[in-house]
């Protein structure tokens, strides 16, 4: 599947609308992500803390959620959309996340509420990477 700029904008909005859904009473950091499946399904979720502060879900990790449970394990491409003076780009525990279900060459677009602030492929942010073929 071609993953073209008008797809990349409707995960943009995707990531956009699950950020407005975020719980992060704690930080007030609100994250919204979206993922593009090999079946051409978006999923979307949002970060969700807790009181117990290290069980706080990212929002990347939500959405890879959503994924698995509609039975794909293919992530073709990713936004992740947060509010900050430089661009919310995937925590590294994330980005690993990520790389379980997809390869270095996915984009992964970086947006606020206005517009896209950057593009990368997971490669870029998580080079030489480890990921499931190291188990054989
Ligand atoms: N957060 C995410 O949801 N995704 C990221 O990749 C960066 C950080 C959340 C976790 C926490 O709820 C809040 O942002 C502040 O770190």
């Amino acid at each position: 599947m071609a993953v073209d700029e008008h797809l990349m904008h409707a995960l943009v909005q995707a990531a956009r609308a699950a950020r407005e859904r975020a719980y992060a009473p704690y930080s007030k950091f609100l994250v919204g992500a979206a993922l593009l499946d090999d079946h051409g399904r978006l999923h979307a979720g949002c970060n969700i803390e807790n009181a117990a502060y290290p069980q706080s879900q990212c929002a990347e990790a939500s959405a890879i959620a959503h994924l698995v449970l509609t039975g794909s394990r293919r992530i073709l491409a990713a936004a992740v959309v947060g509010v900050a003076e430089e661009p919310v780009t995937p925590c590294g525990g994330c980005r690993q996340r990520l790389r379980e279900f997809a390869d270095e060459t996915m984009p992964i677009w970086v947006a606020d509420l206005q517009i896209v602030r950057a593009h990368y492929t997971l490669g870029q942010l998580l080079p030489a990477s480890f990921g499931p073929s190291h188990l054989g």
